[in-house]
């Protein structure tokens, strides 16, 4: 299938400046070349237009920092992903922060009646306004899909429910806030964190992860945050947390979904230049979304 790139320059819904350079990182590391090289025809969408903090009016009472420019940012880049997939095309995602997967899912979701979510990374991101420790929005795209939290989050593209929660696979938790916890239990999401990876191996977990969505789905999301890699391997990162999936493991984990044929779309997100060392991570994201498109070595 045709990709189309779509780079989401967010910064908003956390607070350490220079994620929003992400996707600027990433086509310098050669994501473009890199598919076209397996035979890809890819279209480059550009940037979606963000707001600069403070330069939308705020209206609404809320802890959730910059939620109006967030908000904002989430419909266009919803109306842009629905686009994309309408044209039958693959539309791959490039952060920006990881609230932009608030508006990819809504882009997303209105096409398949079973959406399948993987979601991988060192957090849950299903915070809503009252567990959140930090207010920061890219802790809460995961909760706002499933329709729980702020309105102006879970309203995005016109619905809510983009997804439902026996559809949903966490990989690679090792930082879950006491509400985050609760919910998990509460609303029965699976979950492999770090544990479940050291215990029974990337192969296992992948071979469960695939078997279990492609039961019941009609299309699977990935959502990448780098910061689900460890720091060594992906330093640039906002949030990073030791102890996390090595690039070897996260190679294989592309490259048995690239064989399931489950992807219907990606994101990669929370790549931050300023943080890293030597464009390390974005380069790492771009050798992962090789493998995740079928890169082969022989
Ligand atoms: N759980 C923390 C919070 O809500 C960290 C979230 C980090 N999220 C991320 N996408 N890096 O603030
Ligand atoms: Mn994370
Ligand atoms: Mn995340
Ligand atoms: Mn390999």
């Amino acid at each position: 299938k045709d990709i189309t790139i779509i780079g989401v320059p967010m910064d908003l819904g956390q607070t350490r400046r220079g994620v929003d350079m992400g996707p600027s990182a990433i086509r310098y590391a050669g994501i473009v070349e890199r598919l076209e090289n397996i035979e890809y025809s890819v279209k480059d969408f550009g940037d979606i237009q963000i707001a600069r903090p403070g330069t939308i009016e705020e209206t609404i009472e809320t802890n959730l920092k910059n939620l109006e420019e967030v908000a904002t940012a989430s419909e266009k880049l919803a109306e842009t992903v629905s686009n994309v997939i309408s044209e039958n095309r693959f539309p791959l995602v490039l952060g920006g922060d990881h609230s932009i997967a608030i508006g990819s899912l809504a882009g997303i979701a209105q096409h398949y009646n079973n959406l399948g979510v993987i979601w991988y990374d060192a957090h849950g991101d299903l915070n809503t306004a009252d567990t959140s420790p930090s207010g920061n929005i890219h802790g809460m795209p995961l909760a706002a899909s499933l329709g729980i939290g702020h309105e102006s989050l879970t309203g995005i593209g016109g619905y809510a429910d983009k997804v439902k929660p026996e559809n949903i696979v966490i990989i690679g938790a090792r930082s879950l806030d006491e509400g985050e916890k609760e919910l998990i239990k509460d609303r029965g999401i699976k979950v492999y964190t770090m544990h479940e990876i050291d215990r029974i191996g990337m192969t296992k977990v992948m071979e469960e992860t695939i078997e279990y969505l492609s039961k019941k789905t009609d299309g699977v999301h990935l959502s990448l945050d780098l910061d689900g890699l460890d720091p060594s391997d992906a330093p640039g990162v906002g949030t990073p947390v030791l102890g996390g999936i090595s690039y070897r493991e996260s190679h294989l984990a592309m490259e048995m979904l690239a064989e399931s044929q489950i992807i219907t779309s990606a994101e990669f997100v929370e790549v931050n230049p300023i943080l890293d060392e030597r464009n390390k991570t974005a380069t790492v994201a771009v050798a992962l979304m090789g493998s995740l498109f079928g890169e082969k070595l022989l």
